[in-house]
């Protein structure tokens, strides 16, 4: 049966990158791994993020953070919620474009804004799976969970998901799973940098029978979160990202 792994939001976070890795070689070492985005960010390792998700063949989308790296932008395209955090923003986003290299920012620049898959492959068509990095026409817009049906019924309609097929994304940090007329609609979370109050590393795992059930698994994996704060403190970025980190986005 063949297995998905989706990681999404890894925000330059190596050590939560690596848990993630070491997770699925020990129970799913047969897993398709796909990243959703967001490779870079807030955290002190952009470059070899990037690194270890080429050496493993990882491939995945753009998201936000990653196609404004990349270009140069003036900001993220992050929502901020207060001055303070706007001002965290720009911290942020000059320090990642000062500290990703140039080879790093083409490898961003190349990412798709959106993958569809045919896990089942072979002659039948199956299931498919639409990796995006936040919402099929924009990775500015944030699908939480307490989006309506009708909204995500849109969304699945305008990447034309069908009975049975799947639509993941990330971008809000924050893990959930529904279905709404057969279609699974699943945020995958965040690898480097959750925001629901678990500090540990979050991906998900799609199972896809042989008749093409998809069964959706929402993983958490504990890692060396001190170990990732200290590199974001020797690094120069504000004190907060690594609170963070601890925190799982809380408080
Ligand atoms: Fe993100």
């Amino acid at each position: 049966m063949p297995i998905l792994a989706l990681l999404s939001d890894i925000h330059a976070n190596l050590d939560a990158l690596e848990a993630v890795l070491a997770d699925l070689r020990a129970r799913h070492p047969a897993a398709s791994r796909y990243h959703l985005g967001d490779l870079v960010g807030y955290s002190a390792e952009p470059d070899a993020v990037i690194a270890r998700l080429d050496a493993e063949a990882i491939p995945g989308v753009a998201g936000n953070y990653d196609s404004t790296v990349a270009h140069a932008y003036k900001h993220c395209g992050c929502r901020s919620e207060n001055a303070r955090q706007e001002e965290l923003a720009h911290q942020s986003f000059a320090w990642t474009l000062a500290n990703t290299s140039d080879a790093s920012k083409a490898r961003l620049a190349a990412l798709p804004f959106r993958l569809d898959l045919r896990p089942l492959g072979g002659h039948t068509a199956g299931p498919r799976v639409v990796l995006l990095h936040a919402h099929p026409s924009s990775n500015l817009i944030y699908v939480t969970e307490d989006r309506p049906d009708d909204f995500l019924r849109k969304m699945g309609a305008s990447v034309e998901a069908r009975d049975g097929d799947l639509v993941a994304f990330g971008h809000t940090h924050k893990p959930w799973h529904r279905v709404v007329d057969g279609v699974h609609y699943v945020n995958t979370g965040s690898v480097g940098r959750p925001k629901d109050g678990d500090p540990r590393a979050g991906y998900v795992l799609v199972t896809v029978s042989e008749l093409g059930a998809l069964q959706v698994r929402i993983e958490r994996v504990a890692y060396d979160v001190e170990r990732a704060a200290a590199k974001v403190i020797a690094a120069g970025l504000p004190a907060e990202f690594a609170d963070f980190l601890r925190s799982g986005g809380r408080g």
